[in-house]
């Protein structure tokens, strides 16, 4: 038996329904693959559990279902253990990080417990886009010299294998352009006003059941759309001219959906269109590329012009594999949280 010693930093809507994961895979991924997972850390906003022999996964959810934090695990809970402590100290194989993007304050403290994990000869495994945004060839980089990997397939677009798809799968291929919507909120808060609630309605409702983040207008305005599709360019595109100058934000030409008239949005509804936040990368010369989000209306055949309310896609045109189309159909971020499990066993199958 294969004993991986996990830690898990951010238990929010992604960690809790990770640690549901391990909890329920426990017997299938014993059995399949000789491994046997274990989580010996964890860490929130109050401070972090820690206790070699493994945490109890029940009593890790039981906590955060009752609105209490991780610090207050009995007999293991550190109240003034911030997460890099835990990073810093613990005994562990791998990192699996799943905190807040928190670009306004440089990614942290995300970034900072990645760097740790990688420099200590841990895997590291994140959902969090704020670190591969800010550090992705540092990162990259100082994997490879600890020998260990990074990983960051649930980054880009929830639960939908699209790195995997394109590094594994495309290989060999050029790919001559990106189209996908990347983003669930949009699409779903667009479709409430095409059905006739006003934009206040709309994100209250969407507020309300848990689908719009705190900073909602990492969303609306287009930013969570840009960074997934900087880090989908970064990562899947072999050109030199790209390692030498990976894409930025600022390179993404990006417009918001707020300033959508809702009288279109019906229109659209009504001719069975759709509106979504389609994030492009367009070749140009040179192996440069144009990279632009923006709402645009798809025709039904289009496509990406058939997704649901709370559906992602992405389309890879190439040059020898034809057109690749993937959809996903995520109605709660189970599929979200799996992509880490994907990372995992990729590292360790
Ligand atoms: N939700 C999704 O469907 C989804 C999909 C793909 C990627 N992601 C990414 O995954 C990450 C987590 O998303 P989420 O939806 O789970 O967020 P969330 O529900 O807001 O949870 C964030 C977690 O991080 C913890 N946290 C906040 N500040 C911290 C700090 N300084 N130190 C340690 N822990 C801290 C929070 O602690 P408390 O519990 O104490 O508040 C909470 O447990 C984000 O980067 C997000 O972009 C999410």
């Amino acid at each position: 038996m294969n004993r991986v010693r996990l830690l898990l930093v951010g238990l929010g809507n992604l960690g809790t329904r990770f640690c549901g994961i391990l909890l329920d895979k426990g017997p299938l991924l014993r059995g399949r693959y000789g491994l046997e997972l274990r989580l010996v850390g964890a860490a929130d906003s109050g401070g972090a559990a820690y206790h070699e022999e493994g945490l109890n996964l029940a009593e890790v959810m039981r906590l955060k279902e009752s609105g209490d934090t991780v610090a207050h695990y009995p007999d293991a809970g550190f109240p003034d253990w911030p997460a890099l402590e835990l990073v810093g100290a613990a005994q562990a194989d791998m990192l699996l990080e799943a905190s807040p993007v928190n670009m306004r304050q440089a990614a942290e403290p995300g970034l900072s417990c990645i760097r740790t994990a990688l420099q200590r000869g841990m895997h590291v495994v994140t959902a969090n886009k704020g670190p591969i945004i800010l550090a992705y060839r540092e990162l990259h980089d100082l994997a490879a010299e600890n020998g260990v990997q990074l990983r960051f397939d649930g980054a880009v677009a929830g639960g939908l294998p699209v790195l995997y798809l394109a590094r594994r799968d495309l290989r060999g291929a050029r790919i001559l352009r990106i189209e996908a919507v990347p983003n669930l909120v949009t699409g779903y808060v667009m479709d409430l006003v095409g059905e006739g609630f006003s934009w206040n309605q709309a994100l209250v409702r969407a507020s309300r059941e848990g689908v719009l983040e705190a900073d909602a207008r990492w969303d609306l305005d287009g930013w969570d759309a840009a960074a997934k599709l900087v880090i989908l360019v970064n990562a899947i595109i072999e050109e030199a001219a790209l390692r030498e100058r990976p894409a930025r934000m600022e390179d993404v030409a990006r417009t918001g959906i707020l300033d959508l008239d809702p009288d279109a949005l019906q229109r659209a509804r009504e001719e069975g269109r759709r509106y979504r936040l389609l994030a492009q990368a367009e070749r140009r010369g040179g192996g440069d590329f144009l990279l632009s989000v923006g709402p645009e209306l798809l025709a039904p055949e289009h496509p990406l012009g058939r997704l649901g309310s709370k559906q992602m896609g992405v389309v890879l045109t190439t040059d020898i594999y034809g057109t690749i189309v993937a959809t996903i159909d995520e109605q709660d971020p189970v599929p979200s949280a799996a992509s880490m499990l994907r990372d995992l066993l990729d590292i360790m199958v």
